[in-house]
């Protein structure tokens, strides 16, 4: 069984992770809070941060998985998508590793990792499959045929869901990033509360930018007759943000489910540790004689252990890359 290391750094956690023989050995996630400061992720700066956390990061990776250098047999990175500087680091770490250590390069597909996230702990997901990938940056509905063999049937034309969740949170004056903190807010509010609209898209499509025009006006509105609007209500203002997008993406799904006559349902991506979310499709499931499948919360926000596991599978399959790979923003499937 080979021994893979994974490196991801597609935008503010770096991470590494070691994974092998069917066990996860290791998965180390470096946060930046450097960010906070500046309400979202600063590409630059995220890229420094990067660059410092990278080696540390594999050392104690390497550490926790009790293994050596040596006992590595091949190094999958995150080559697409994301920030550019970012992924920068991680794609060179791997190339100079690899290159050191004389080791086969695996470039994995950071969406593509978010769904074989559920290739790491039983029960697994069987083909075909339908995925919700729900991020800080995309929103898909995903048809998955086989480990890359994956085919996008909706996704969102404009905002992704974990945006919204952030930029709802930035009109309330909450930290970033911002979807955990609705998350906690929303367990403790009337979902009921504030009814936001629904978007009328066709298909399987997504639009979230509508939605936060509204919450902001909503906002607005009230903050000016109350000014203490946000602190009285904060708990059920969250809880009805996070009803409506859940539904918005939950209607979707089971539509696409029907259409596609898929009985295997999963969630992935950052927004997929979201409680309401979480509960949601357990709910679905239940009543549509679904199977479904969320990952470990710690393999739902940006991990290289989801990294490691596509790797393992691309080495089972002899997909290697080599010394000229360089990164890509926009990595199709
Ligand atoms: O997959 P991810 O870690 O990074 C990207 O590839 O974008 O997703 C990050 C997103 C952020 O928008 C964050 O606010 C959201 O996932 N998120 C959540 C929760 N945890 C993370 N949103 C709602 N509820 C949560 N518990
Ligand atoms: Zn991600």
């Amino acid at each position: 069984m080979p021994v893979i290391l994974g490196i991801e750094s597609s935008c503010d956690d770096t991470s590494a992770a070691v994974y092998s023989d069917g066990v996860m050995l290791s998965n180390i996630i470096a946060n930046q809070a450097i960010h906070e400061a500046y309400g979202g992720v600063v590409p630059e700066l995220a890229s420094r941060v990067h660059q410092q956390n990278i080696v540390p990061a594999v050392q104690q990776a390497l550490i926790n998985a009790k293994i050596r250098k040596n006992d590595i047999d091949a190094v999958a990175f995150t080559r697409g998508p994301g920030l550019l500087g970012s992924l920068l680091v991680g794609v060179s770490f791997a190339k100079a590793f690899a290159l050191a250590k004389n080791l086969p390069l695996i470039e994995v597909n950071h969406m593509q990792a978010h769904i074989l996230a559920h290739f790491i702990d039983e029960p697994k997901p069987t083909f075909p499959f339908l995925c919700l990938t729900v991020s800080g940056g995309h929103t898909q509905i995903v048809l998955v045929k086989d480990y890359f063999d994956m085919e996008i049937v909706g996704q969102t034309q404009d905002d992704a869901a974990g945006e919204a969740m952030d930029k709802t949170s930035k009109i309330l004056g909450l930290p970033y990033p911002g979807g955990p903190l609705i998350d906690k807010h929303a367990r403790l509010g009337n979902p009921d509360a504030y009814p936001f609209p629904e978007p009328q898209i066709p298909g399987y499509n997504f639009s979230f930018s509508g939605l936060k025009t509204s919450i902001l006006y909503f906002i607005q509105n009230n903050v000016a007759k109350n000014p203490n609007f946000i602190a009285e209500n904060l708990n059920d203002i969250c809880a009805s943000v996070e009803k409506r997008i859940v539904t918005i993406l939950l209607n979707k799904l089971t539509k696409a489910a029907h259409a596609y006559g898929i009985k295997d349902v999963a969630l992935a991506g950052g927004v997929s540790a979201n409680t309401g979310l979480r509960l949601g499709l357990q709910q679905l499931g239940a009543k549509h004689g679904w199977n479904t499948f969320i990952p470990a919360i710690q393999y739902c926000t940006d991990n290289a252990g989801m990294i490691a596991v596509a790797g393992y599978y691309k080495y089972l399959q002899g997909d290697f890359t080599d010394q000229h790979v360089a990164p890509l923003a926009r990595m199709p499937f």
